[in-house]
């Protein structure tokens, strides 16, 4: 794993940015997981600024790690912050973005998403291979939407799994380990105090780190960066 450590979160979002925009130039297409959260927000703003004539979008097919199941213009949509933040402000060909459609039946979607992802990606060890998954954790280690007490849907069979937020019991639509783990990259974006008990646990593999869904996070393909503000790093540095 690599730990890339920004003074703050803005630093954070121009280095993650950059790094993408490499990763691209030597990419003739990427097929990229983004996530929810206020890490990935400060990112699009970012890329909407700086990357809107830089980055060919038409080479660039977005995906969702995880949704919440709501309706796409609901407050609470990874879909709808994405379109706010990004998609109406960088010129991407509306047919490059496939969503997890939150406001359909949860089990009927996870399954629906599940056979697009294996119809869009292709198959390295039988498993559907995103070119990038970004990741965030929450303040309990959770990762897209695994968490703690559900930490079994890591290991499922299935691309796609249904979860439950621990305290709203809000439903989620997420994609499991095995599909993360078989990424050729992933990126952990990760700020704030909130992170750094766990984030200085699962680095040093201390205490209880087994339990946080983001531990699990190991990809064949070992490219695994971690980009991380003083913040969120202050227990490891
Ligand atoms: C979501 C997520 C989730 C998120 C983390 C970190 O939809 O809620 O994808 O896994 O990335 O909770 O969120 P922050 O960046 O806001 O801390």
């Amino acid at each position: 794993m690599k730990l890339n450590i920004y003074p703050t979160k803005e630093a954070v979002a121009e280095q993650f940015s950059e790094q993408l925009h490499t990763w691209m130039a030597t990419n003739k297409s990427m097929h990229i997981a983004l996530s929810g959260g206020s890490t990935p927000k400060i990112v699009f703003d970012f890329l909407a600024r700086h990357y809107k004539t830089k980055i060919d979008w038409n080479s660039v097919f977005l995906y969702w790690g995880d949704e919440r199941c709501v309706p796409p213009t609901d407050e609470e949509s990874n879909y709808k912050m994405t379109v706010g933040h990004l998609l109406s402000k960088v010129p991407i060909p509306e047919t490059n973005i496939f969503r997890i459609k939150g406001e359909r039946n949860p089990e009927e979607e996870a399954e629906a998403y599940s056979k697009l992802l294996a119809a869009n990606l292709p198959s390295v060890a039988d498993i559907p291979q995103f070119d990038l998954v970004i990741l965030g954790m929450g303040d309990d280690g959770h990762t897209a939407s695994i968490f703690p007490h559900e930490i079994a849907l890591w290991n499922s069979e299935k691309n796609c799994e249904v979860a439950v937020h621990p305290t709203s019991g809000q439903k989620r639509v997420s994609i499991t380990g095995k599909l993360i783990n078989n990424a050729k990259r992933v990126s952990f974006l990760v700020t704030g105090k909130g992170k750094a008990e766990k984030l200085e646990a699962i680095v040093k593999k201390t205490g209880n780190y087994l339990e946080y869904p983001a531990s699990l996070v190991n990809p064949t393909s070992k490219n695994l960066d971690w980009f991380l503000d003083e913040a969120a790093a202050s227990g490891i540095e």
